[in-house]
C-alpha cells in the first residue's frame, strides 16, 4: 500500500515512487502537515517542528494555559479559522449562530483501493480506460489498473475525515495516490451537519504548510495572443498571489504554479507542481509567514463567492493535482504530462496521433462559401491533411462578429448549400469534416437573444457589458443548458462530423443567476462551471467518436478542467513561430504536448507582421497537434512541397511528439530555442531547434540533448553521422551555421 497509518506515532504516510508525504494527528487532534519531497524511510518527521511560546499566537482554546500550542504556527493540512491562525485563510465560515469559526479536528480515516470520483467535476482516474461519464459522485472507482492492464493506473484513495472541534461541521479531505506517477491529488468535501445553515464565503481545495519558506515561485501569466509566460520570483514575506475572476481561468493567470528551492534548474533540486482541475474563477496563495513557514493553498476565488450550506448539503471542491521532482523541473513537467495525457484525458483520442487538419480561419475568416471550403479541402487532401476545420461564420446571421451567436443553424445561403452536402463533398475530396462552435454565447443581433434575452448574464436594472460585442449564456441554468446541447446535437446529427473545436470568446462579467434567490447569488459563478461541465460531459458521452478541442481566444481556458473533455486545446492565437516559442514554453511546463493545438500560419503573420520561414513554422506547429490555418491554394508549388514533406515529418514523429518524453534544452531568451522528444525505449528523439537571433561571424551553436542511453550510439537521420549518447548528452550536437533569420532544425536520431 502506498499510504500507511503509524499507530504509535499517529502518522499517516503516503509513499509514492520518490515522494513522501506525510501528516500526523497532532495535539488536541489537529491533523498536521509534516512532510512533502524525496522519499524517506518513513520515520515521524514531526521532529522538525519546535513547540514553542511565540508572542501575539495565541493558544488554542482547549489548550488551556499550554502557551506553546498555537494554530497560528502549527503546520496544518487544512488552516482553522478565527481561532488564532492569522496566515492565509482556508475554508471560512460563519455558522448559524453567528460565529465565524473552523477548529478542525481529526476525527477518521480511511485507505481504499481506487481513485475517488468528484460529483459533477472533473478529476484524474484510475481504471486505466478513461472513458466519459466516470464520475458518478463522489466515491471511490474500485475497477481502477483494468483497462489496458497497465500498472501504472493503479491508484489508492485516503479520506481523512476533521471535525470542527464544537459545530457539527465536516471537511473531508480526499488524497488520491499514484504511487508509479508519483503524483497526488487532493480534493475535499465539506458538510454542515448543524440544523442552522453555515455561510462560507472562502474554500480552498487544498493548503500545505512548509516548514521552511526558501522557494521560488513560477506562475505562468499573460493576456490574448501572450498566454503562460513563465515567470520566475522569489517568495518573500506576505502574500504572493495569482487568480482569475474573469469565470475562466483565464489567459491573464493559468491555474498551475511551482514552487522550487532557489538552485533549482531543469535536471536538480526540488520543485513541486500543483495543477487545479478547475476552469472557473481560482486563486493559489502563497504566504511566508512570521516564522519563516509557508503556507501555499488553492481554491476557488472567494470573490463573489458564499455557498449557504444547509443542513447535510455538501459541498464538493474541485481537484489540485500535485507532485514533486527532486530531480528538476524537467522530471517535474515529465510526471504531469503523464499523469495528465493518461489519466485526467479520456476518450477515443487521448493517445495516439490526431488529425492533421487545416482550419480556414486565417484562411478567410468571414469570408467562405462552401465552395471556397471544398477547394481547400481538395487541395489539402493532395498533400496529405487529413480534416478540413468549418470554423466561426458558417451559421445563423454572421458575416462578422457582432451578430448571430446563438443561431446554431446552418446559413444554407451563405454556404451556398446545406451543412449535410457540404460535408459529403469535402469527404468526397479524401478528408474528414469538423466545425467550430461558439455554444456559451449569444449576440444581441440574434434570434436566439430576442427569444431569450434573459439567458444572457445581466445584473438586475444594469446593461451588461459585452465582450467582443457578445453576452454570456448562464450555463448555471438548465434551461439554458438544455437550449444548448439539443442545438449542438442538431448540428452534430447533421452528417459525418468527427471534430468540433468549442470556443469561448470573452471574459465573463455581469454574473447574476435568475434562478437563484438574493443570497444564493454568490454561487453564480461557480455554478456556471458545473454548468459547462455538465453539458461537456453529456456532448461527450452521446459523441464518443468526435475530437473536442477546447479554445478560449487562443488559450484563456487552457487548464486541466479542461482536458478531462478535450483532450487538447488550441494553445494560443498568436500564430506567429516566433512568439508562439515562448507560449508553448511556458505551456510545456504543467501540460502535456499532447495537448497543445498548434498550426502553421500565412506569412506576414496576420498578429504581428512578423515573417518567418514556412520550415520554422513547421517545426513549431510540431511541438503539438499540428495542423494548418492558411490559405493553401496561395501557396507557391515549392511551399506545396514543403507543407508535404513536414506532414509525412509529423507522422513519423507523431508518437514521439504525443507521448515521448519532452526536454527542455534553451530558454526563451537565448540565440536560439530547442527542445526535445524522446521515445520510452530511448532508441528514437527528435531534436528541435529555432534560431531566434541571426548573428555575423557566430561563434559555433552547441545543443547539448537529454534522456539518451549514454552507451548507445545514435545515427543522425539526415547525414548518417553516428554519435554516442554520452557525447550528445555531454559535448552536444554542432549546429549549422546562422545564415538568415529565424531557420530551424530538426534532427531525428535512431539508435543503431
Ligand atoms: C477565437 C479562436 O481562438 C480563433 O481561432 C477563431 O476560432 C476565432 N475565435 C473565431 O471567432
Amino acid at each position: 500500500m502506498a499510504v500507511n497509518y503509524d499507530e504509535n506515532t499517529k502518522t499517516i504516510s503516503i509513499n509514492t515512487q520518490n515522494t513522501t508525504y506525510q501528516m500526523k494527528i497532532g495535539p488536541y487532534g489537529v491533523l498536521l502537515h509534516n512532510y512533502y519531497g524525496e522519499r524517506i524511510s518513513g520515520e515521524d518527521m514531526s521532529y522538525l517542528f519546535r513547540y514553542e511560546d511565540i508572542g501575539f499566537s495565541p493558544a488554542m482554546g482547549d489548550a488551556g494555559m499550554n502557551r506553546t500550542v498555537s494554530l497560528d504556527t502549527m503546520p496544518q493540512e487544512m488552516p482553522s479559522f478565527n481561532v488564532g491562525d492569522y496566515r492565509a485563510e482556508g475554508i471560512r465560515v460563519q455558522h448559524g449562530d453567528g460565529s465565524y469559526a473552523l477548529d478542525l479536528r481529526y476525527v477518521s480515516h480511511e485507505i481504499m483501493d481506487g481513485k475517488y470520483c468528484l460529483e459533477g467535476l472533473p478529476a484524474m482516474y484510475a481504471d486505466g480506460t478513461g472513458e466519459p461519464g466516470a464520475s458518478e459522485g463522489n466515491v471511490v472507482k474500485e475497477d481502477f489498473g483494468k483497462g489496458k492492464g497497465r500498472s501504472r493506473g493503479k491508484a489508492e484513495t485516503l479520506k481523512i475525515v476533521l471535525k470542527d472541534r464544537v459545530k457539527e461541521f465536516f471537511v473531508t479531505l480526499l488524497y488520491g495516490v499514484y504511487e508509479e506517477l508519483d503524483i497526488i491529488t487532493r480534493a475535499c468535501l465539506i458538510e454542515n451537519r448543524e440544523e442552522e445553515t453555515a455561510v462560507m464565503d472562502k474554500a480552498v481545495s487544498m493548503s500545505i504548510d512548509f516548514l521552511t519558506a526558501d522557494m521560488d515561485i513560477y506562475t505562468f501569466n499573460g493576456r490574448h495572443t501572450m498566454e503562460r509566460e513563465a515567470e520566475r520570483r522569489r517568495l518573500g514575506k506576505g502574500v504572493t498571489s495569482i487568480g482569475s475572476l474573469r469565470g475562466t481561468s483565464s489567459h491573464q493567470h493559468n491555474p498551475f504554479v511551482i514552487l522550487c528551492e532557489p538552485e533549482t534548474g531543469e535536471e536538480h533540486g526540488g520543485c513541486y507542481g500543483f495543477a487545479y482541475v478547475y476552469s472557473g474563477n481560482f486563486l493559489a496563495e502563497v504566504e511566508c509567514s512570521q516564522m519563516e513557514m509557508l503556507r501555499f493553498t488553492m481554491g476557488i476565488h472567494p470573490s463573489r463567492f458564499k455557498v449557504l450550506l444547509e443542513k447535510g448539503r455538501v459541498f464538493t471542491m474541485p481537484e489540485v493535482i500535485m507532485t514533486y521532482s527532486g530531480k528538476g523541473l524537467g522530471r517535474l513537467s515529465s510526471q504531469l504530462h503523464r499523469a495528465m495525457r493518461e489519466y485526467l484525458c479520456r476518450g477515443k483520442f487521448k493517445s495516439g496521433r490526431r488529425p492533421i487538419l487545416i482550419n480556414n480561419w486565417e484562411a478567410t475568416y468571414f469570408d467562405f462559401n462552401g465552395e471556397k471550403l471544398i477547394s481547400i479541402a481538395e487541395e489539402a487532401a493532395k498533400l496529405g491533411i487529413e480534416m478540413l476545420v468549418m470554423d466561426d461564420g458558417w451559421f445563423g446571421k454572421r458575416d462578422f462578429d457582432e451578430s448571430g451567436l446563438g443561431d446554431w443553424f446552418p446559413n444554407e445561403e451563405k454556404l451556398g448549400m446545406s451543412l449535410h452536402e457540404l460535408i459529403e463533398r469535402v469527404k468526397e475530396k479524401g478528408i474528414s469534416f469538423g466545425i467550430w462552435m461558439e455554444p456559451e454565447m449569444v449576440n444581441e443581433d440574434s434570434r436566439l437573444y430576442k427569444e431569450h434575452p434573459d439567458w444572457a448574464f445581466a445584473l438586475p436594472g444594469r446593461e451588461p457589458g459585452r465582450g467582443r460585442c457578445q453576452l454570456v449564456l448562464d450555463l448555471g441554468r438548465e434551461c439554458v443548458r438544455e437550449y444548448v446541447y439539443q442545438a449542438i446535437c442538431s448540428i452534430l446529427d447533421t452528417g459525418d462530423i468527427t471534430y468540433v473545436k468549442w470556443d469561448m470568446n470573452r471574459s465573463i462579467s455581469d454574473v447574476y443567476n435568475r434562478d437563484l434567490p438574493p443570497e444564493q447569488q454568490g454561487e453564480a459563478g461557480h455554478r456556471y462551471v458545473l454548468g459547462l461541465y455538465e453539458l461537456l460531459e453529456r456532448i461527450t458521452s452521446k459523441y464518443p467518436d468526435v475530437l473536442l478541442e477546447g479554445c478560449s481566444g487562443g488559450g484563456g481556458r487552457f487548464d486541466a478542467g479542461m482536458l478531462y473533455y478535450s483532450p487538447q486545446i488550441w494553445c494560443s492565437d498568436d500564430t506567429d513561430a516566433i512568439e508562439r516559442l515562448k507560449i508553448q514554453y511556458g505551456t510545456s511546463f504543467g501540460y502535456p504536448i499532447s495537448a497543445v493545438g498548434s498550426h502553421v500560419s500565412a506569412c506576414p503573420n496576420h498578429q504581428n507582421g512578423r515573417i518567418t520561414p514556412l520550415h520554422t513554422r513547421g517545426t513549431v506547429a510540431m511541438a503539438g497537434t499540428f495542423g494548418y490555418e492558411l490559405d493553401i491554394s496561395k501557396m507557391t508549388e515549392e511551399d506545396k512541397k514543403e507543407v508535404k514533406k513536414q506532414i509525412e515529418d509529423y507522422k513519423k514523429y507523431s508518437d514521439l511528439i504525443q507521448e515521448g518524453e519532452y526536454y527542455r534544452l534553451a530558454k526563451p531568451e537565448e540565440i536560439f530555442m530547442a527542445w526535445q522528444f524522446v521515445s520510452d525505449e530511448k532508441d528514437r528523439s527528435l531534436v528541435n531547434v529555432v534560431m531566434t537571433s541571426a548573428r555575423a561571424n557566430s561563434p559555433g551553436c552547441i545543443v547539448k540533448l537529454k534522456g539518451l542511453e549514454p552507451g548507445s550510439d545514435y545515427r543522425e537521420d539526415e547525414t548518417g553521422k553516428v554519435y554516442s549518447g554520452s557525447s550528445l548528452m555531454h559535448g552536444g550536437y554542432l549546429l549549422p551555421k546562422e545564415m538568415g533569420e529565424y531557420q530551424s532544425y530538426q534532427i531525428y536520431f535512431e539508435r543503431v
